[in-house]
């Protein structure tokens, strides 16, 4: 019997043993995921990048432009689509959201694992320890308890390293997909220079990207080149959508954020003038000493060690030029919209009156373009600063497919019988817009708050008692 009580608790200890070291993760190469435990040995960059929660604002994009709800029908970003605010706040906003639905245990649904990969580091830390597959596999709530740090210091250092704690950036790619990105574009990370590579870490997140194979795996669709018609190329050789639209039925593509893909094509990009020029500029401290500003946010504000370094003009004379563009690639957008809106209703109208698959099959991959090329022209926020051009020219294009399709409707609705003008609901307001989908939003909310109080508090619970263990 003792001898039977020994050998278990051999085999206890060596469990836990074992356990201990993946947990701890000291011999990974990811390093510590919690941004605090930087505060003292790197107090100027922590204080500036914990200044990243000073953008508090939450805009409700929805609210702003309701058309956005129709052309997301049958997708989560109809329920709810927030502008971008401070690093801070990733994890904290992607529990909120509506996208990410209620989960009640780790395998409800509705979205899948890689929704986490552009929030923390630890997701970095995670597929270091369980490998690709044993990140990606699973619903989006199988790992909450993991996944809990905002953006921070190991997205983008090798905070492991003895340079970085003498003070040096080294610079990392920290998700083994964008590695093999960068590697199709011909611009693998070792190669790359230093200045190259400040804009690369940001490109680990603010870029196109998809959800492929079995386990929903991130993949940039870089394969063919960064520009729209390349991945428009890439998305349809493949035959890959992202989801059916719930009114015209089209094969949607939703674009991310593509904005290192677009920052490339305008005049800075080309100039190699990178993310960390603007977002990210070095600043002078009364003792002579120079350290990065982490608080990436509007760089305008920042003026003096931003703009300032390489232009003469006054501060007042850029934001005349960038709100001037702002409206002007605004304005375009709404152009884009109301065809596309226009199409998707018409297409439905299609359906109704017995349109066949046959007769749709152009029609919708017109739609599918059209959208496409709208949503890559704006889905990255700052396009109106980083590469007017290149949004208007796109945004320009998903006009011209939008008018493809309405063109080869209207002759089909003729064909049916249809000659009068389709009437389109009321979507004048966010509400009116997910009343005319039928979307019961009153039950989303109210799932989600159930979440907020439930399972999150556990989430946090796990993930003290398993960080308290790390001895990074
Ligand atoms: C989004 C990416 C990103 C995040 C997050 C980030 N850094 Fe940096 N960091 C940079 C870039 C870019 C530079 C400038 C690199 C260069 O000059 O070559 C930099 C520079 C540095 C340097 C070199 C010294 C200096 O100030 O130029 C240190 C040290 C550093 N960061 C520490 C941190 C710490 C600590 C955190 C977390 C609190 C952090 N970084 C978070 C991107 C990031
Ligand atoms: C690990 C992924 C990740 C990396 C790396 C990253 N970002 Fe972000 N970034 C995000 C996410 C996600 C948001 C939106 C956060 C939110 O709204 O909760 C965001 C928001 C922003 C914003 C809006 C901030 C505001 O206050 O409105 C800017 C600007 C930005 N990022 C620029 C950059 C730059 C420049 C870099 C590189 C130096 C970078 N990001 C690196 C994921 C990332
Ligand atoms: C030449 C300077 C410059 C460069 C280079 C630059 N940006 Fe920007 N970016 C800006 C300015 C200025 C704004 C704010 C525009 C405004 O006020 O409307 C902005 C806005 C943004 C926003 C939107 C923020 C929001 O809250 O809506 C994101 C995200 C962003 N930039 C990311 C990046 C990334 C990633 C890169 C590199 C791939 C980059 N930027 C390169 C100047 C720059
Ligand atoms: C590291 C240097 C650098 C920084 C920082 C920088 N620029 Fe530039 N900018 C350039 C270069 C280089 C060009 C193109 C070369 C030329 O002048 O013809 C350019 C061109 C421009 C142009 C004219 C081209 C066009 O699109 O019409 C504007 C406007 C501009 N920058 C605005 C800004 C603003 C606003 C900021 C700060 C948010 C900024 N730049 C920051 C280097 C920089």
């Amino acid at each position: 019997m003792s001898k039977h009580w020994i050998s278990k608790s051999v085999a206890i200890l060596a469990a836990g043993l074992l356990s201990a070291t993946t947990v701890v993760a000291a011999d990974g190469k990811i390093g510590d995921p919690r941004n605090e435990s930087f505060e003292s040995s790197h107090a100027q960059q922590y204080e500036t990048w914990k200044a990243t929660s000073e953008s508090t604002e939450k805009a409700d994009a929805l609210a702003g432009d309701p058309n956005m709800v129709i052309m997301w029908a049958g997708y989560g970003f109809a329920k709810d689509y927030n502008k971008a605010r401070g690093h801070f706040y990733a994890i904290d906003d992607l529990r909120a959201t509506l996208r990410t639905g209620a989960p009640k245990d780790e395998k409800t649904g509705p979205m899948p694992m890689a929704c986490w990969s552009c929030k923390s580091p630890d997701v970095a830390r995670v597929i270091d320890e369980k490998g690709e597959d044993g990140y990606f596999a699973g619903k989006w709530a199988r790992l909450g308890h993991e996944i809990v740090n905002p953006i921070g210091c190991s997205d983008c250092h090798n905070t492991k390293s003895e340079a970085f704690k003498n003070g040096e950036p080294d610079l990392m790619i920290t998700r083994p997909y964008v590695e093999r990105a960068f590697e199709a574009i011909g611009m693998p990370f070792e190669q790359q220079s230093d200045l190259e590579k400040q804009a690369t870490v940001c490109a680990q997140c603010h870029v196109e990207y998809y959800f492929t194979g079995p386990n929903k795996t991130v993949k940039f669709p870089w394969d063919q080149g960064t520009t729209v018609d390349d991945m428009e190329q890439y998305y349809d050789a493949l035959n890959f959508k992202d989801w059916t639209h719930k009114v015209s039925k089209a094969p949607m593509l939703k674009a991310q954020h593509p904005g290192f893909e677009t920052w490339r094509m305008g005049i800075h990009g080309k100039n190699g003038v990178v993310c960390a020029d603007c977002h990210m500029p070095k600043v002078e401290k009364d003792d002579g000493t120079v350290y990065t500003d982490h608080k990436v946010g509007n760089p305008l504000d920042a003026f003096d060690n931003t703009c300032a370094q390489c232009h003469t003009q006054e501060k007042e004379y850029f934001q005349g030029v960038v709100s001037t563009r702002k409206a002007q690639v605004t304005n375009m957008k709404l152009i884009a919209e109301k065809q596309i809106v226009a199409a998707h209703f018409e297409a439905g109208e299609a359906w109704k009156v017995g349109a066949t698959e046959e007769e749709m099959k152009d029609i919708l991959m017109d739609i599918r373009h059209a959208q496409w090329r709208w949503d890559y022209a704006i889905a990255s926020h700052g396009v109106h600063m980083h590469a007017p051009e290149v949004a208007l020219e796109i945004l320009g294009t998903a006009v011209d497919r939008a008018a493809d399709a309405r063109t080869k409707i209207i002759r089909l609705l003729a064909k049916k019988g249809i000659t009068d003008p389709i009437t389109i609901p009321d979507i004048s307001t966010k509400e009116a817009a997910q009343k005319a989908l039928g979307m019961d939003m009153d039950k989303m909310n109210a799932e989600k708050q159930e979440f907020l109080k439930t399972l999150v508090p556990e989430w946090e619970e796990k993930a003290k008692a398993r960080e308290a263990q790390y001895s990074y």
